[in-house]
């Protein structure tokens, strides 16, 4: 797909892998909305880049999820790309009881229930447009889970199980689904339990919105960048070991 001139929205856009693609999109002439639960954050984004169009939302809460949709309809008829990037990320122990349970809300609330509903609510929209694309932020942990944050990885694979079904559901229509599974990325996610070597060793974030932009260029549908490539390759081979019959 072209990628300029379309009119973006981002979820999760003030901070890490959504603000690198939001301004890399906005330096190729594109129209780029970004949402988040801080607008604080999301002022200091549109600051540094006084070209992004900003808006308070959070995509884990079903009135919140309809007043962006609503906005965006009326404010950017021309909406042709959402990117369902916006996510969380916890420790979970199961040993710990069911006082972790609120937190596994939360995380399937933003990860999972929030794409699905925001594709549905987004696509007539998107729909009516000459050209569009829905683009799912999945993870490698997706693939290869870190048993450490077993809800966040299943939220990730469910994601990518999704992705695998609408992009099947719209292949006759011209709404392109694409889902970019990063590898570890330098970013705010699991700012309370992400070792700070993990940041200074991991992927920029505006090392992967170049290879989001790469992707959408040449209608990569799947992308799994740096060393997410290798959990999603050992994936294929074993599956494909496994279903010889
Ligand atoms: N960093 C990595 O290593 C890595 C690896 C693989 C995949 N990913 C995925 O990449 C995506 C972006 O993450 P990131 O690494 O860039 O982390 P990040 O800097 O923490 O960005 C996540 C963004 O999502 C927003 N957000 C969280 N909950 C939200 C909600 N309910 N409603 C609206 N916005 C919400 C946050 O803003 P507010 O808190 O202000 O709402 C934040 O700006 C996520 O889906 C993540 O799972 C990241």
């Amino acid at each position: 797909m072209k990628v300029t001139g379309n009119t973006v929205l981002i979820t999760g856009g003030a901070t890490g892998i959504g603000l690198a693609l939001a301004r890399a999109l906005l330096e190729r002439g594109n129209e780029v909305i970004i949402c988040g639960r801080r607008a604080d954050r999301l002022s200091a984004a549109r600051s540094a880049s006084p070209g992004l169009r900003i808006r308070v939302a959070d995509v884990s809460d079903r009135a919140s999820r309809a007043d962006l949709v609503a906005w965006v309809r009326d404010a950017f008829p021309r909406t042709n790309v959402l990117v369902n990037n916006a996510g969380i990320q916890h420790l979970i122990d199961f040993r710990g009881g069911p006082s972790e349970l609120a937190k596994v809300d939360e995380e399937i609330a933003t990860n999972l229930a929030a794409p699905i509903h925001l594709t549905s609510m987004m696509l007539p929209l998107l729909a009516s447009q000459p050209a569009a694309a829905i683009v799912n932020v999945s993870s490698g942990l997706g693939f290869a889970p870190l048993a450490g944050m077993p809800v966040y990885c299943a939220t990730k694979a469910a994601l990518h199980s999704l992705t695998m079904s609408l992009r099947h559901q719209l292949r006759e229509t011209h709404v392109k689904v694409f889902e970019i599974i990063p590898p570890t990325v330098a970013s705010e996610l699991g700012a309370g339990h992400r070792p700070s070597e993990v940041n200074s060793s991991a992927m920029p974030a505006e090392t992967a919105a170049a290879g989001i932009v790469e992707a959408l260029e040449g209608d990569v549908l799947e992308v799994a960048l740096g060393d997410a490539e290798k959990l999603r390759s050992k994936r294929d081979a074993l599956f494909a070991v496994m279903n010889q019959s």
